[in-house]
């Protein structure tokens, strides 16, 4: 049992909050496996991950969620900005919590609160932290006694990548062959490998395809399966090239496996385009950094903003290389973050 906070109101009322990262992917899930029912958001490959804090106290990468399960509530309420959650993004909360109930033999309704300190539905990674905050606040308050591997299959049943949001520094995801064995495992913690990531925004706009949904399509690319293969040898290389420290190797495989998913999105049926002409600027002026001596490397989730990695040294040197292009709106700086975690800090 974690030392994570419950705040027991009274007899029936179980509030509890946590706070989570958002996470870069470094090998990109993209694509269910068709062995198992699709709510399990079980992959079809293994991946791997950087879980995110933003270096500027405005922006810290990360979601604030509270859920209360109370007999007094009358039905199950979802806030996120404000908004009252509907539809599919309320059944994606359920996912998650419902079975938690069931675990806990509590059939309470609950009122859940969630805010993120950055752009919802951007392609930064908002849906992980998202469901790695409410998988940790639902098993804190119904005082589930859970491993944080265990906590990683509840929150995948949210959104895949939020599997790896539960630890902090460098995650794997085994995509297993089951619910319980589909989990996450740190490789190493914040300190243990040096890389930070440089953000550049070029678009902050919410995505017009969500990953969600374009997961669905990965199986209409003929390039997939070979994406597929690859990205298994790609994830054991890159926890080892993680281990040792070593960021040229890192950011080769991240870009090579980067370039493999875009490669299936766009020849997918419908065809998934996430870039946009800027996309590709960014990508060339990647490469000439670099070759002028600064190492950095791109990555690009389902969005068009690059993810510049680096070491922690060059973070500023990189920023302020991005900054001076037309293409790029802001950037964002980002360090490996602790493990997600839950808070006494309650949003209602
Ligand atoms: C491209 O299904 O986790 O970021 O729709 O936001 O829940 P949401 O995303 P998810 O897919 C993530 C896809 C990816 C690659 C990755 O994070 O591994």
């Amino acid at each position: 049992m974690y030392a994570w906070e419950k705040t027991v109101v009274d007899e029936i009322t179980v509030k509890s909050s946590a706070i989570a990262h958002s996470n870069i992917a470094l090998i990109k899930y993209w694509g269910r496996s068709l062995d198992h029912n699709a709510n399990l958001n079980i992959p079809s490959n293994d991946s791997v991950s950087m879980t995110k804090h933003g270096l500027t106290l405005d922006m810290r990468l990360q979601t604030h969620t509270t859920i209360d399960f109370s007999d007094a509530y009358e039905e199950d309420t979802a806030i996120l900005e404000g908004e009252v959650l509907i539809g599919r993004e309320m059944e994606r909360i359920l996912r998650v919590v419902d079975p938690l109930r069931k675990y806990a033999n509590i059939d309470s309704k609950f009122k859940m609160m969630s805010e993120n300190d950055f752009p919802t539905q951007a392609g930064l990674g908002s849906s992980a932290s998202g469901f790695a905050a409410l998988a940790i606040a639902a098993v804190t308050a119904l005082g589930i006694d859970f491993s944080k591997e265990e906590i990683s299959t509840y929150a995948r049943l949210g959104s895949g990548s939020a599997t790896r949001s539960i630890r902090g520094g460098f995650v794997y995801w085994n995509k297993g062959n089951s619910h319980e064995t589909s989990s996450a495992e740190q490789i190493c913690g914040p300190d243990e490998f040096n890389m930070n990531s440089v953000i550049a925004i070029i678009h902050e706009g919410t995505k017009d395809v969500t990953s969600d949904v374009g997961h669905e399509s990965a199986y209409t690319s003929p390039f997939n399966e070979a994406r597929i293969r690859k990205s298994q040898e790609q994830a054991r290389e890159i926890r080892k090239a993680i281990l040792d420290d070593d960021l040229s190797k890192v950011g080769r495989i991240a870009e090579e496996n980067c370039r493999y998913m875009h490669a299936v999105m766009m020849t997918s049926n419908p065809p998934l385009f996430y870039w946009r002409p800027e996309t590709l600027r960014l990508i060339k002026s990647v490469q000439r950094i670099r070759e002028n001596g600064l190492e950095c490397y791109f990555t690009i989730d389902a969005g068009p903003n690059v993810h510049c990695l680096c070491r922690p040294e060059d973070t500023y040197e990189l920023q302020k290389t991005l900054e001076k292009m037309e293409s790029v709106n802001k950037t964002i700086l980002v360090e490996p973050a602790d493990d997600s975690h839950a808070t006494r800090e309650h949003l209602f």
